[in-house]
């Protein structure tokens, strides 16, 4: 059986990421981390959407080498390749073949509704192609194309998701029962991880002005203890969760994710500590819990061959699931057999 081939016991993930840089301690803690656990119970299928990514300008060698490094990362963390399939969008045409039809089946008005394309526009006023206008429209291909199930998202693709379910029920509608209609998974709420030198702002990547914000997943031991030495703190000299203590909140929140406590435990093991070292231990936490993931992705990414062996048997499987489902979707429209 193919590996991700629906059975009557599993539902079927999809979710995509984008390779536009190194995933945050954030991305990580708050959503990542559970792309992991979710492998046992359900197939999941995840997906470097490095199509999506070419609606912002890219460097061509910077793109190729970010997208391998993030699936190198997604190796790293434990997406156990036995059991989940890891693969490049751009290796597998079907989700660029349904895209197209699915265009078909959207109109102008729902594309122009979606709140990101209108922030991107204006982000890159320069550059409002019409990839960008489109890009629900692909993130729709992605999930139908395998028969997904559930897709586990952020807040923020909420629309997007909920465009897609339009368009399943609409072409089902049409054309009988072609597609599932996909739902928004929404697993243990991840940790919600702000910025270092901002906490009352997510620890978002792309809100990267100042690098100090962020903690990112292959960030090197001297890099994670000074970006914490350098973390805001608040006045007074407690450690405690208060809401009148963003920063030292925020440092919490990421000590008790990374090792496992809860809050209260977190509270006591820096009961009487000072500013400068709490941070210090948070930072050395962090590190420690990042130790096991970077060592694993060096180590993948210099076996080359083994990498690439890997991401061909992928694609291999993806082209082999996204094929039947194209075969079905175009005998139901009427392209020529
Ligand atoms: N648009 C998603 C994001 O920016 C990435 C994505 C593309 C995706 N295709 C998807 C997520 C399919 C879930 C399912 O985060």
């Amino acid at each position: 059986m193919l590996l991700a081939e629906k059975t009557a016991e599993k539902k079927i993930i999809f979710s995509g990421m984008q390779p536009t840089g190194i995933p945050s301690l954030g991305n990580y803690l708050g959503a990542l981390k559970n792309w992991v656990s979710l492998q046992d119970e359900y197939r999941c299928i995840y997906c470097v959407v490095d199509m999506h990514a070419l609606t912002i300008r890219q460097d061509p060698a910077a793109l190729r080498a970010k997208a391998r490094e993030l699936l190198a990362l997604c190796l790293a963390m434990g997406i156990d390749p036995e059991k989940s399939l890891l693969y490049f969008q751009s290796h597998v045409p079907g989700h660029a073949e349904l895209a197209w039809i699915l265009n078909c089946f959207t109109y102008m008005g729902e594309l122009n509704r979606m709140t990101q394309y209108k922030d991107k526009s204006l982000k890159h006023a320069d550059n409002v192609n019409a990839g960008l206008f489109t890009y629900p429209v692909l993130m729709a291909a992605d999930i139908l194309l395998y028969g997904a199930d559930l897709v586990p998202i952020g807040d923020d693709q909420r629309q997007h998701l909920e465009l897609c379910r339009d368009i399943a029920i609409r072409f089902n509608h049409m054309y009988g029962d072609v597609f599932p209609v996909p739902e928004a998974y929404y697993g243990k709420v991840g940790a919600r991880i702000m910025s270092l030198q901002e906490p009352e702002k997510k620890m978002s990547k792309s809100e990267s002005e100042n690098p100090n914000n962020v903690v990112y997943l292959l960030d090197r031991p001297d890099t994670v203890l000074s970006k914490f030495k350098k973390a805001v703190t608040d006045s007074g000299s407690e450690v405690r969760f208060d809401p009148d203590k963003p920063g030292i909140s925020n440092l919490l929140t990421i000590y008790a994710a990374v090792t496992g406590a809860d809050a209260a435990q977190a509270e006591r093991e820096f009961a009487g500590s000072g500013y400068s070292d709490f941070k210090r231990r948070v930072g050395e936490a962090v590190v420690e819990s990042l130790r096991p993931i970077q060592t694993r992705f060096d180590a993948l990414i210099r076996d080359k061959e083994a990498l690439d062996g890997l991401i061909k048997t992928h694609a291999e499987r993806a082209n082999a699931l996204a094929g039947r489902m194209l075969r079905k979707v175009k005998k139901k429209i009427g392209y020529p057999i």
